[in-house]
């Protein structure tokens, strides 16, 4: 395994081994657990190549936000880049990224300042410019996002479109724990009181497919419900909870086709994110039968 630092050398070297190999690119900030592992194991599975980044990257944390307090354990990290056979880990330091005089910046618009955008502003200008200047630097054929942050791979899914970026983008789904708690590496801020009702984010989504399977179409309806569930827990507080389309991310009117059920919900201090894809055709069993 090959941990390169300078953006130039490995846009060289990715350069020259695109040549005869296929390259599949997993861009992460680090702090590596099963949900980074499954993309990784996937890129491994389909590409000759696999390349790996670790940057915390400070365009996409806001001014209150954990860039200081972020995870790093990058030993670890390292070592299970190897476990997995990972043949080039691209390990730039801010000032590489962004040098001084910077100022290029990719924004997808209406995508952009909704959902976590709302209450994150600028979050997803980071993340849009950050993994425009990977995929340059990296030039992969296949990109490997998590649907854990489902309104990120929409923003840059779209960003890939309306840039024609040549890379096909494969989004794979939410790795858990035996809980449900989806993995994430802001889990490790939580205390074990916390952690127990950060279970009420993917119970509510529970809730929201059980109603959705019996029969329930009104968003509002289904929403209420699972924000009745997240009160009942002490430290919870919502973000948001929408139902929305999953292209446009505009909220739905009526639930039907493919929609995502997005939560974001503060659990003490911290603030989590999880999210259900509801596919009509799937969730309904039998594609001829139809739903009220
Ligand atoms: P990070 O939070 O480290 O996540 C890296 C990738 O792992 C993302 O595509 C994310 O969706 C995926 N991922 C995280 N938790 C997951 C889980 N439980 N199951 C499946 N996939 C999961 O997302 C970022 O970093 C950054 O915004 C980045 C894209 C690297 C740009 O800075």
């Amino acid at each position: 395994m090959l941990i390169i630092k300078e953006p130039g050398k490995f846009q060289n070297v990715m350069r020259r081994i695109k040549i005869n190999n296929s390259i599949g690119f997993v861009p992460t900030m680090g702090a590596l657990h099963e949900g980074h592992l499954s993309l990784i194991r996937r890129a491994r599975r389909e590409n000759d190549i696999v390349a790996v980044s670790i940057f915390v990257n400070p365009a996409q944390f806001g001014p209150r936000e954990d860039l200081k307090k972020y995870p790093r354990p990058l030993a670890r990290d390292l070592k299970l880049c190897g476990k997995e056979k990972v043949d080039f880990v691209f390990l730039p330091s801010a000032e590489d990224i962004y040098p001084k005089g910077y100022s290029t910046f990719v924004e997808v618009n209406s995508l952009s300042g909704v959902l976590c955008g709302r209450s994150r502003p600028g979050h997803f200008k980071g993340v849009s410019t950050v993994v425009n200047k990977l995929l340059n630097i990296v030039g992969p054929d296949t990109l490997y996002l998590g649907r854990k942050d489902a309104q990120q791979a929409t923003v840059i899914r779209r960003m890939v479109l309306d840039l024609n970026i040549p890379v096909k983008v494969r989004v794979m789904p939410i790795i858990r724990d035996n809980t449900g708690l989806a993995l994430s590496s802001r889990n490790a801020y939580l205390n074990d009181g916390e952690r127990n009702e950060a279970l009420v984010l993917s119970q509510a989504l529970k809730l929201a497919e059980s109603l959705i399977k019996k029969g329930a179409r009104d968003p509002i309806k289904v929403i209420l419900k699972m924000r009745r569930l997240i009160a009942m827990k002490k430290t919870a507080k919502i973000d948001y909870a929408e139902i929305v389309d999953r292209e446009s991310l505009k909220p739905v009117s009526k639930i039907q086709g493919n929609c995502l059920v997005m939560l974001a919900v503060f659990i003490g201090r911290t603030r989590l994110i999880d999210n259900l894809e509801i596919n009509m055709t799937d969730l309904l069993g039998s594609p001829g039968r139809k739903g009220g």
